[in-house]
């Protein structure tokens, strides 16, 4: 067994560490290695509690020879997966011999990269797609339909309608990101929120006549005073109700439903609920949990169609969040959606 001073020093390092001697079996184990490879395991061969052969190469090699090593080691739970950097170094001095195992949790990194990779690769999809209709029509207007005045007029108004939607991914990416940096900064503002709610459906009354819909917002008289961001909040509500009317049929009533509650247990205190209701189809529970990421949409095509680039819920949970706020979701196939915004009074 391993001495006071070195149990000590290992149980002070945040990270998992095995010490491992000399005769291949566990010396010591600090408490983050025991949740993971379960407590007991000191006097325990080696071979039979790390089990991936990458380590145990790295480690016999760093036994053997004296050398350090590294390598990647890989954990895999019920419905996770942790992902391990791990460092082997021999152990010297005297009566010594053997070899440190520290392992450091580089999942959130990983997830954090791929996330990145992923964003990357989304936003190049989403400018490509507009990006080479634009190219194709200049090259067409040039050549064949040069001189076709009508085809000339079709394909100009397919070019404006491109080039808005390139706009819009941009603005929206762009109030994405701002967004993002300020989320750790509450809105210092008692503004009224429920005259926000009123000005986004006034803004949105174009689209709104257009689908023969009806707005109704009911529940408080109002004012509504809390601290919030005037132009985010709009922005929420602008997306919500724009969203309802744009995936709901035609002739329906989307209702903002406003209700003070006393005590949000969520928010540990008394918060204003906004609820946005549609009379659409509804949308399938396995969308749900991943709907608020970016670019995430139930159905492609269909969005595109209507010119979205799926960012609006994103940008709606995150300016939630920065009220400190929660944003909720309720919808089941064929009943229609109600989107929940709860903001805190306090
Ligand atoms: N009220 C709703 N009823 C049914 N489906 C909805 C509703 N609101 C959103 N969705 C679904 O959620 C997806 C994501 O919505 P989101 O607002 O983030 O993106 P978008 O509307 O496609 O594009 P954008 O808002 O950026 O223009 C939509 O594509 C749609 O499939
Ligand atoms: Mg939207």
């Amino acid at each position: 067994m391993e001495s006071e001073l070195t149990r000590s020093i290992i149980a002070g390092i945040p990270q998992p560490v095995l010490i491992v001697g000399r005769d291949g079996r566990v010396k010591a184990a600090n408490e983050p290695a025991e949740a993971v490879f379960g407590t007991g395991i000191a006097g325990r061969p080696y071979i039979t509690v790390i089990r991936q052969p990458a380590l145990l190469d790295c480690l016999e090699g760093t036994l053997r020879h004296g050398q350090p090593g590294r390598a990647r080691f890989i954990i895999s739970g019920p419905s996770s997966e942790s992902s391990y950097r791990v460092l082997t170094s021999p152990l010297t001095g005297a009566g010594q011999g053997g070899a440190l195992v520290a392992f450091e949790d580089v999942t959130e990194l990983e997830q954090a990269e791929a996330m990145r990779r992923d964003f990357v690769a989304n936003v190049s999809h989403e400018m490509r797609t507009p990006l080479t209709a634009l190219t194709g029509f200049i090259e067409t207007l040039k050549t064949s339909a040069r001189d076709d005045a009508a085809a000339r007029d079709r394909f100009l108004e397919i070019m404006e309608r491109e080039a808005g939607r390139m706009n819009r991914l941009v603005r929206d990416l762009l109030s994405l990101s701002r967004v993002e940096a300020e989320e750790r900064m509450r809105p210092g503002e008692r503004v009224d929120v429920l005259a926000l709610v009123w000005s986004a459906s006034l803004t949105l009354r174009p689209l709104v006549e257009a689908a023969g819909a009806e707005i109704r917002i009911e529940g408080e008289p109002g004012p509504v005073m809390l601290l919030a961001d005037p132009d985010q909040i709009t922005q929420v509500f602008t997306n919500l109700i724009e969203n309802a009317i744009k995936y709901g049929p035609p002739g329906q009533v989307v209702t903002v439903a406003v209700s003070r509650v006393e005590r949000e247990p969520s928010l540990r205190g008394p918060a204003v609920r906004f609820d946005v209701i549609d009379q659409g189809e509804g949308i399938d529970a396995v969308h749900l949990p991943r709907l608020t990421e970016r670019f995430y949409r139930v159905d492609t095509h269909r969005s595109r169609e209507k010119g979205g680039t799926g960012l609006g819920l994103a940008i709606v949970k995150h300016i939630v969040n920065r009220h400190r706020g929660r944003f909720r979701i309720d919808s089941e196939k064929g009943r229609g959606s109600r989107f929940a915004v709860i903001l805190p009074e306090h």
